[in-house]
């Protein structure tokens, strides 16, 4: 594994004029991530279904002496509402010309028991389960809406001509799965489902995504993150000594990856406000966790498709 360095310099130097839309700045990680890249001179188009909070937020940042040059507006958006965060993009490239960066942050976790568990048996069952279609609605359907117009916007201008390794691209994006995407989590069914969706979108995309599209990809896990997200579970997290990032640490990650060009295809897991990509290791070791026949031949076929078709061409 690798660890991701923030670099203290590059971080208010590199944000300085970007264009960057990042879904659910309201609060938590987002609400950080709002802030430093506000702070640090770029232009940000942020988004999230708590107005009182957005609305909030744009008013302190816009009152506050230490603005650089950026500029900062938020916009009431649900995540589910396609046509809402397309406005989103669409108002910072009719502003500047230009979309640097997107960042998708939004989430919900799983309200209890709807899977197992005592409020689950033979008359509950009978019920559509709500809380499915909103925990992979607002998750994973929201960030492919994100996603899908991230890409149309930030593809515009792109010249073919840069290493499949994604150095030297500029435009990214970057989205909020969990280490829940990947690791254990009891009890959190659609969270868990939704979370590893992410990870899936960036394994399709950042083959083809540098090359084809001028874009960098990649996907931040955090463990227990101190927001409002894990505020009932803060006490019994701390008394475990589990550990726990704070939204600013986590956004400093999160910004480093965004910006830094050497960044693209990683899956980032973040603890204690330390990153290191799994990406990178999983795929050195694939020999020995998979098979090394079967990873030879997996590896051959794709050898063999060439790494910037596209599968659902072929498929149809
Ligand atoms: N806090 C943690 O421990 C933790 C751990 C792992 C992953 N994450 C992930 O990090 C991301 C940020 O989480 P956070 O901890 O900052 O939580 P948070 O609850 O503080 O922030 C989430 C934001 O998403 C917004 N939101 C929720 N549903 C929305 C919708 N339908 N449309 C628009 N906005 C919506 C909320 O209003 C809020 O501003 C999430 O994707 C979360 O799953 C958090």
């Amino acid at each position: 594994m690798s660890e991701i360095r923030v670099e203290y310099d590059l971080l208010p130097k590199g944000s300085e004029g970007r264009v960057v839309v990042i879904a659910g700045g309201a609060n938590g990680i987002g609400e950080a991530l709002v802030n430093l890249f506000y702070r640090s001179g770029a232009h940000v188009y942020f988004s999230d279904w708590d107005t009182v909070k957005g609305t909030k937020l744009e008013g302190e940042l816009k009152s506050s002496s230490s603005s650089g040059h950026g500029s900062v507006r938020f916009s009431q958006a649900d995540a589910r509402d396609y046509a809402a965060q397309l406005a989103v993009f669409d108002a910072a490239y009719k502003e500047h010309g230009i979309v640097d960066h997107a960042v998708f942050t939004v989430g919900i976790s799983d309200p209890p028991g709807w899977m197992s568990g005592n409020s689950l048996n033979l008359e509950t069952v009978k019920k559509l389960p709500v809380p499915l279609d909103d925990v992979l609605d607002i998750n994973l359907k929201g960030c492919l809406y994100f996603s899908r117009i991230a890409i149309a916007y930030m593809k515009e201008g792109f010249v073919p001509n840069i290493d499949s390794t994604g150095a030297g691209t500029r435009k990214s994006l970057t989205l909020l799965s969990s280490a829940n995407g990947f690791h254990s989590a009891p009890g959190l069914y659609a969270y868990a489902a939704s979370k590893s969706g992410i990870i899936g979108m960036l394994r399709s995309f950042s083959p083809i995504s540098v090359q084809n599209l001028g874009i960098r990809v990649n996907v931040v896990c955090p463990t227990a993150t101190d927001t409002k997200m894990v505020a009932n579970a803060r006490d019994f997290l701390i008394a475990m000594n589990a550990p726990l990032s704070t939204a600013e640490g986590c956004g400093k990650i999160i910004q480093q990856l965004v910006l830094d060009p050497r960044h693209h295809g990683k899956v980032v897991l973040v603890m204690s406000d330390r990153g290191w990509d799994i990406e990178e290791g999983l795929n050195r070791t694939r020999h020995q966790w998979m098979d090394d026949e079967a990873a030879t031949i997996l590896e051959e076929t794709q050898v063999k498709m060439g790494p910037n078709t596209d599968w659902a061409a072929i498929h149809t």
